[in-house]
């Protein structure tokens, strides 16, 4: 079994190499994106690996089918960068949907936590022999409110771990998770409800058409003054301009975002050197109260190992000919986990 592995980083490498070895599955990495301009790579193998920034649309699917790809596996649990609608019928796509949500909402609480007790500031000051506490008065999480949109794996670990610090967790989910509120501490709300009462926000839901810019200038204006925002999940699910007008504004008191709607052509790479062409984020990031990390969250030991385990086992499984639970398909007319149907 032959695979063209796209968007390689150093990381990858040791445990897809180390899972691959007892398959016989043969790897070839490549450092570039897949798309359109890097698409005939493929021609040779059996299956491609993807990861979330790479652009797999209707002309990379039809060119991947017709150069006889069987499989695309994804080695994250988004799917937003795949057209499915397309994709049913012409190629099998995987995903990893769970490697560790731990990895993830861990992040966004260290991200919670830096911001704010301004530990950004004070590791640079220190550095500098600045040993001044001014300026860096932050607040106490317990007893503040939080709200958690998207309660599913990511957004139940991260609000569990927010009541160990004794927040009260307000919860938002189109499907809401059964046994998961839990009286005054866990409680679902409307998303209107949410806005207004939080002290902090976090999101934990998917891109979709329905979610794009959920946080937009009109959700943005309902929130608390002062609100602290977290993004570990899409960058698009906010509105990045209406979230600086909203910091500009001192309406909302901090961002700390993982993701961004344009990373794409940033995240991952060491832009060190160049001059930034995208004002918003250059802007964001200027602002004291906003930190930003460029898609970190995932980045565990675990989660690695666990992503390259399930990647080759989804491979491995779906070319021995057996149905696989990861794969996700658009038979019911929306992408989702298909149970391992082998719907086409
Ligand atoms: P999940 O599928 O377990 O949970 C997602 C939840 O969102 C579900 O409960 C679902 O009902 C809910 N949801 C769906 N549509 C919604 C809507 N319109 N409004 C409100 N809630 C809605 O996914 P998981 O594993 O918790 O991951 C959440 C997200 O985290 C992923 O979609 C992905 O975008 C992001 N992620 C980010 C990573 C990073 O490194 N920054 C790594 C892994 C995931």
């Amino acid at each position: 079994m032959k695979i063209a592995f796209f968007d390689t980083k150093p990381y990858d490498r040791p445990s897809f190499d180390r899972f691959a070895s007892e398959t016989g599955m043969k790897i070839k990495y490549f450092e570039a994106r897949l798309s359109e301009d890097t698409v005939d790579l493929c021609a040779g193998f059996d299956a491609v690996c993807v990861f979330v920034n790479d652009v797999i649309n209707a002309p990379v699917i039809d060119r991947l089918a017709a150069l006889g790809v069987r499989a695309l596996a994804l080695r994250c649990a988004g799917f937003n960068n795949v057209d499915m609608q397309h994709a049913y019928g012409k190629i099998h796509v995987f995903r990893v949907p769970a490697y560790s949500p731990y990895a993830v909402a861990e992040h966004a609480l260290a991200l919670l936590l830096t911001s704010v007790r301004r530990i950004h500031k004070a590791y640079i000051r220190s550095r500098d022999f600045n040993f001044s506490l001014n300026g860096l008065t932050g607040f106490d999480l317990h007893g503040k409110t939080v709200g958690v949109i998207g309660t599913g794996r990511i957004g139940r670990v991260f609000s569990d771990i927010c009541r160990g610090f004794g927040m009260k967790v307000l919860a938002y989910d189109k499907f809401p998770a059964e046994g998961f509120a839990d009286g005054d501490a866990v409680r679902y709300v409307t998303l209107d409800e949410l806005l207004e009462h939080s002290d902090i926000i976090s999101l934990h839901c998917p891109l979709t058409d329905e979610t794009h810019h959920l946080l937009d200038a009109t959700a943005l204006s309902k929130c608390k003054k002062g609100v602290v925002l977290i993004n570990t999940s899409r960058g698009a699910l906010v509105d990045a301009e209406a979230l600086l007008e909203a910091i500009k504004a001192r309406h909302v008191g901090a961002a700390c975002l993982d993701v961004y709607e344009e990373e794409a052509d940033l995240f991952f790479e060491d832009n060190s050197g160049h001059i930034l062409e995208d004002d918003t984020l250059a802007r964001l990031i200027s602002m004291p109260n906003v930190i930003v990390t460029s898609h970190q969250a995932f980045l565990t030991e675990e989660a690695l190992s666990n992503i390259a385990e399930t990647t080759v086992k989804n491979l491995t499984v779906f070319f021995s000919g057996e149905g696989n639970p990861n794969e996700l398909c658009y038979s019911c007319g929306f992408a989702q986990d298909c149970g391992g149907k082998r719907c086409f």
